[in-house]
């Protein structure tokens, strides 16, 4: 059974088509959404964390609906909001993930040791007891992340998790998202980086609000002609500008 299914999703502001009518399923693993800025990736993974409503379609996880089953979706998503946004910046890195901790039930006892840990692979341990607000831009992307991670879902919803981070950070963190896919997890992730991009064992590209590739790195080379299947970009260049015409 697929982790996440999406029935012609649509999402309108006004008169503007954000997510125009999208269909795809996601399997375990580590899925990518990639398109040009304002093609609609951010707005898509609001809908599937329940944070924002659908004009129409569906969208389910684990056969949860999204729109139905929201008190469930929380549960099992762990979302990352694109810059970081919406944390509480007069908190201590350590108190946000305690108050975070105890919002999703994290038992006590092991709450401390799970915060650690996560402290640690952010790179942010020596800061528990800073303030958010004092942090820099890459290290509030950590934060962020830190907090996604820290309910140990079993989806994870990532907008943009490596904006930001230098580039050893960066390679960190995808080792342990490809850590967490071996573990059974899926990883829906947007990026700008084509290397992580190549990364992904699924790649859903999409402009405009519409779905315009979907496969593996290898299925998406096949859909272009061969002098602009080089490497992901190319293909990303090709088909965001129509089929080369
Ligand atoms: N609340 C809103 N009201 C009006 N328009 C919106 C709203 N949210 C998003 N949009 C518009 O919907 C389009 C898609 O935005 P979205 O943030 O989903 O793009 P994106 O693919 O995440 O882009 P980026 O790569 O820049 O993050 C944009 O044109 C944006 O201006
Ligand atoms: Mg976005």
């Amino acid at each position: 059974m697929p982790v996440v299914e999406i029935n012609s999703l649509t999402k309108t502001f006004g008169s503007f088509t954000a997510v125009d009518n999208l269909s795809f399923s996601v399997e375990p693993g580590i899925f990518g959404f990639l398109g040009p800025n304002g093609a609609g990736k951010t707005t898509t993974m609001r809908m599937l964390c329940g944070l924002l409503r659908p004009t129409s379609g569906t969208a389910s996880i684990y056969g949860y609906d999204i729109e139905k089953d929201v008190d469930e979706i929380k549960k099992i998503v762990g979302y990352m909001p694109q810059a970081g946004t919406g944390m509480y910046t007069y908190l201590k890195a350590k108190e946000s993930l305690e108050l975070f901790g105890n919002i999703y039930s994290i038992p006590k006892n092991e709450l401390g040791e799970r915060i650690d840990s996560i402290l640690e692979l952010v790179d942010l341990k020596d800061w528990k007891n800073s303030l958010i607000g004092t942090f820099s831009g890459g290290m509030k992307q950590r934060m962020a992340l830190a907090h996604a991670l820290l309910p140990n879902p079993d989806i994870l919803i990532l907008d943009e998790p490596t904006a930001g981070v230098d580039p050893e950070l960066r390679r960190q963190f995808w080792h342990y998202f490809e850590g967490l896919r071996d573990k059974g997890k899926t990883i829906i992730v947007t990026t700008h980086y084509m290397d992580e991009a190549e990364a992904c064992d699924k790649i859903a590209l999409v402009s405009s609000g519409k779905i315009i590739g979907f496969g593996s790195l290898d299925e998406l080379k096949a859909m272009v002609p061969p002098e602009n299947s080089g490497g992901l970009e190319d293909v990303f260049i090709y088909l965001t500008k129509g089929g080369g015409g």
